[in-house]
């Protein structure tokens, strides 16, 4: 079972950096941005930091999903898509296919764009959409890994 211990180790750095990254946008970069902190082009700044956290969430994502599905044919574990006991299995779907449409297919194709141009006519009220944005995305993200961390370990979550 040497496959799925790497596969675990694997699925859990991925989720830290990928996780890891959003809680800093959204706990320390956004606010920093929205506050001045880093200067008047805000726009400019939350580009050039998005651009290259981008690429990691991109790779954390594919590993993520990728050691995931790994692990659920190893164990066999596809049975708990039907039981309500084990919504963190469903939770951990539900993110990675959120995440996975916006860096994918979302941001690139239109939430670039469409933000770009929110942000020049009205840079407040864009940056605070943003940042309200980024918060939801980590309240999923924090709930999803404590019940797979707390559920894989057996403990019974409501
Ligand atoms: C395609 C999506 C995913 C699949 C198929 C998947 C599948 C799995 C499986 C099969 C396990 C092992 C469960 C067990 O041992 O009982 C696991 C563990 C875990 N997953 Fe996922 N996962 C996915 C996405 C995610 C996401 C998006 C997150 C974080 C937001 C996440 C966080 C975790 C954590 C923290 C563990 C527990 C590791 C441990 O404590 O040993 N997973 N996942």
């Amino acid at each position: 079972m040497d496959d799925v211990i790497i596969a675990r180790a694997l699925h859990v750095l991925a989720v830290v950096i990928w996780i890891g990254g959003v809680a800093v946008v959204a706990m320390v970069v956004l606010p920093a941005l929205r506050r001045g902190d880093l200067g008047s082009n805000r726009l400019q700044v939350f580009e050039a930091i998005e651009r290259r956290f981008a690429w990691h969430a991109r790779i954390a994502t594919v590993i993520v999903g990728l050691t995931g599905f790994y692990m659920t044919q190893r164990l066999d574990l596809w049975d708990r898509f039907r039981s309500g006991e084990f919504w963190w299995m469903h939770a951990m779907v539900c993110v990675w296919l959120l995440f996975t449409l916006l860096l994918f297919v979302a941001e690139p194709l239109v939430l670039h764009r469409r933000f770009h141009a929110r942000a020049l006519a009205a840079p407040d009220a864009a940056f605070a959409w943003l940042q309200r944005a980024h918060w939801l995305l980590l309240a999923l993200s924090l709930i999803t890994v404590l019940g797979a961390v707390a559920g894989s370990q057996g403990l019974s979550l409501p």
